[in-house]
């Protein structure tokens, strides 16, 4: 990202400005946590001239407010910074009254529970495979060996999409997600969107070779009482590509290292399996991901803030779940805290995750199926985690090594 640092602008009063760039600060690579952690001691609402200016809720609440105000801010930019060219991605880039004809069939019929309820098993087996192959080993960088690999895998089973296909969408992955130029990520955006584009032509094509629930369920869709057309097809089809893969990963990679920096924690969920769920939520809580822009519609006064049509705001979920005013001792992980669940991880109001059950599914078996197939899991002395921290917040590598079989 190149975007200059900008003057403070006239409506921001100097009390409230903060320098924080949540892409490029060198912290956010080596302890984003710490960095993060020291922002929930500002003003609950700052404003930093970094990435183009943008202003940054620290609350836990106000991230929910922000998320769920619709009308004061919009959601046709999410990114920080904005970027003008790329094309509106259904339903994230939607704002009312649109919003909810898109929203209706994809949560009830693509990503209800009762949709996804095979999914279980084949997220159980992948995971298996994985152990067996794995564990003999003694060790693996989680990142590429099971985070990244792991989500695609069953989001190609899920959209019925070839499975021997992997090896093309993984660097697709990358490209979007963490690109080494602006370049390589149009390129990336660009070959993904040419694939689905030829992938749908021969699906609409063919009906009768469509597998899986999800295509059949968007091909029947209807918006205005009419179908979809094309381009809406592959809009979702993107959308769910890219608010379904990094997400996870990214999910992954701080909950397994978690577990493996933390031997009692561990044991707790050993000893009583019932605690992964409330587990998977403090670490949602603890370990936020998401960091989701709003743009403001038009000059309003926020909470007593005099923001800017055009403005940008940063709703960043691992922000929100270490504020101290929403959770005691924000840093320490408790399995039974009682406020667990006050969490955003998933965001809040009519944008809210249709991905949540899918997500909190593929890590509660990820717990479930690895911690006990891999004793002693650790962090070796001297190995190198490192984070990258954009539209989210990943560990990039995180070695690991156990007690093989
Ligand atoms: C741990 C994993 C995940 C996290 C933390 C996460 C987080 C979020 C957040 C915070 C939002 C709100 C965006 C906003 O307010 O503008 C969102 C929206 C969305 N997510 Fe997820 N997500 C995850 C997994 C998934 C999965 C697995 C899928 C589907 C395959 C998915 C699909 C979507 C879609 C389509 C939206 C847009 C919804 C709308 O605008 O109405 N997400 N996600």
């Amino acid at each position: 990202m190149t975007q200059a640092a900008l003057e403070i602008p006239a409506h921001v009063p100097p009390g409230l400005v903060v320098r924080f760039d949540f892409r490029r600060d060198p912290r956010m690579r080596t302890d984003p946590w710490g960095l993060i952690r020291e922002l929930t001691d500002k003003p609950d609402i700052f404003y930093t001239p970094e990435l183009g200016g943008y202003w940054v809720v620290t609350r836990n609440a106000l991230v929910a407010e922000t998320f769920r105000r619709h009308d004061l801010f919009s959601n046709q930019y999410v990114t920080i910074p904005k970027i003008p060219d790329a094309p509106p991605l259904i339903p994230n880039n939607i704002d009312p009254p649109d919003h909810a004809k898109y929203r209706k069939f994809l949560a009830q019929k693509m990503f209800s529970p009762r949709a996804l309820a095979s999914l279980e098993s084949d997220a159980r087996k992948l995971m298996r495979d994985w152990a067996d192959k794995t564990v003999p080993t003694g060790a693996c960088d989680f990142v590429p060996s099971f985070a990244q690999p792991m989500p695609v895998d069953l989001f190609l089973r899920m959209m019925d999409l070839p499975p021997d296909r992997r090896e093309m969408f993984m660097p697709w992955v990358r490209g979007v997600f963490r690109p080494e130029t602006p370049e390589e990520g149009t390129a990336a955006f660009r070959d993904l969107a040419a694939y689905l584009y030829g992938w749908l032509d021969e699906r609409i094509a063919n009906p009768t070779e469509a597998g899986g629930h999800m295509l059949p369920a968007m091909l029947a869709a209807e918006v205005d009482g009419r179908k979809l057309n094309r381009d809406e097809m592959v809009s979702i089809w993107m959308m769910l590509f890219l608010g379904g893969l990094d997400t996870v990963t990214a999910q992954m990679t701080h909950v397994m290292r978690f577990l493996a920096e933390n031997p009692r924690h561990r044991q707790q969920l050993l000893d009583d399996p019932a605690l992964i769920k409330p587990a998977i939520e403090e670490l949602l809580r603890r370990f936020g991901i998401a960091n989701i822009a709003r743009v403001v519609r038009d000059d309003c006064d926020y909470h007593g803030v005099a923001m800017k049509a055009g403005d940008m705001v940063l709703c960043s979920t691992p922000i929100a779940g270490l504020d101290p005013t929403a959770f005691a001792n924000p840093e320490i992980v408790d399995f039974g805290r009682v406020e667990a669940d006050s969490h955003w991880a998933f965001g809040a109001g009519i944008h809210i995750c249709p991905g949540a059950y899918l997500a909190r599914l593929e890590l509660r078996i990820m717990v479930e199926e690895l911690l006990p197939r891999l004793p002693e899991v650790h962090v070796p002395v001297g190995g190198l985690i490192e984070a990258s921290s954009g539209g989210t917040l990943s560990l990039t590598t995180l070695p690991l090594a156990w007690k093989a079989d």
